[in-house]
């Protein structure tokens, strides 16, 4: 088993594939977008396979694809197939924000994904445009129903953001109602590549939580699963369920089994450090898969205990969303 130095079981890695996304979310990045990284800066697609294929053989279990927006890089699909094969890889996924995903969704069953998280924040068309600055509603709405018509487990990640989206906290919660999806809910992080001056956090999981309670008193507490970023509800009567991810309040660190690498093939060991090995360069600089793995497990004996020291080690953060992979 992998683990920290922390005796944390190291088990799931993020790959964002791309900093490049075809929405402009508010809390993610600014509304004229980034300075987006060079296709030479970009981890080739062979410089992954390569890396993923060695942390799987190190003891990851699960790969989760994300972005910007996976589905705008070239041939993603053919990076998800390859993928698809590596032996010991339990579990492929993916976060998109289902601008693109719709047609894709047969293609992804065939390649053994089951499940797939998309970032949806609203129900309201005219919200959405004012959120993401994209008139792509309906696409995103299409993506859900292809998930689910082909049995594709999905989760929700909804960001809550005041003065933006809390008249949605509801008609998100009662779309479990009749849909057999977790909605979940998301603390708001400084992650927008300062696209707007983060002042805060307005809307924390209790408020989240309370603002639920009020309205569906008969919520129970379900088990969550060890290494969960959500804690998670049921609502009587309700298909599917909800859940609050305390991503600012970072309660979850204790049992987090994440690593991440950027699209620039940079390694976190924590979303809130500032990246603490940069692979693309000892990739291309020949490194053998044995050297390699002795820095990354380095790495791993070097993790921050939790998410508020990993930012203490660093100048603040405030890059985007997009250039970590959430
Ligand atoms: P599952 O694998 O389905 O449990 O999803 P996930 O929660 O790991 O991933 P997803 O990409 O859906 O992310 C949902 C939200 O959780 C995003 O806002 C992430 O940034 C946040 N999140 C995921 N991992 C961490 C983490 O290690 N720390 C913090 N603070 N937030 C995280
Ligand atoms: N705070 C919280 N969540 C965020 N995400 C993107 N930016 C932020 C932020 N600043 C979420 C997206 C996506 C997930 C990977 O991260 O909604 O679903
Ligand atoms: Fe794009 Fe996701 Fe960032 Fe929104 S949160 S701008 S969908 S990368």
């Amino acid at each position: 088993m992998l683990t920290d130095n922390h005796g944390r079981k190291i088990s799931y890695l993020r790959l964002a594939v791309t900093d490049r996304c075809n929405l402009r979310c508010f809390y993610c990045m600014p509304e004229d977008g980034l300075d987006w990284l060079s296709r030479e800066e970009l981890m080739t697609y062979e410089e992954m396979l390569r890396i993923c294929e060695l942390v799987v053989k190190m003891g990851v279990e699960k790969i989760r694809i994300t972005g910007g927006e996976p589905f705008v890089r070239k041939d993603m699909m053919l990076f998800l197939e390859a993928l698809s094969k590596i032996d010991g890889l339990n579990e492929l996924t993916i976060t998109t924000n289902g601008v693109l995903t719709a047609p894709l969704v047969p293609e992804l069953k065939r390649l053994g994904i089951k499940s797939v998280n998309l970032s949806l924040d609203t129900l309201d068309a005219n919200r959405f445009f004012a959120i993401t600055y994209r008139d792509e509603f309906g696409k995103v709405m299409q993506t859900l129903d292809e998930l689910l018509k082909h049995d594709m487990m999905v989760k929700i990640n909804a960001v809550v953001m005041d003065g933006k989206n809390i008249q949605d906290i509801i008609p998100l919660v009662q779309l479990t109602k009749d849909l057999p999806v977790s909605v979940r809910f998301i603390e708001e992080m400084p992650f927008n590549g300062e696209g707007h001056v983060y002042s805060g956090l307005k809307w924390d999981y209790h408020r989240i939580l309370h603002e639920i309670r009020e309205h569906f008193p008969s919520i129970q507490k379900l088990d969550d699963e060890p290494a969960s970023t959500s804690y998670n509800y049921r609502i009587p009567g309700h298909r599917g369920d909800v859940g609050v991810i305390a991503a600012y309040s970072r309660t979850f660190c204790g049992t987090c089994n994440r690593i991440r690498i950027t699209p620039d093939g940079v390694l976190k060991t924590c979303l809130y450090d500032n990246g603490v090995l940069n692979i693309r360069d000892l990739v291309r600089s020949g490194v053998s898969d044995g050297d390699l793995q002795i820095k990354l497990l380095g790495a791993f004996a070097n993790r921050s205990r939790d998410g508020r020291e990993a930012e203490q080690n660093r100048d603040p953060a405030h890059e985007s969303m997009a250039t970590i992979g959430g």
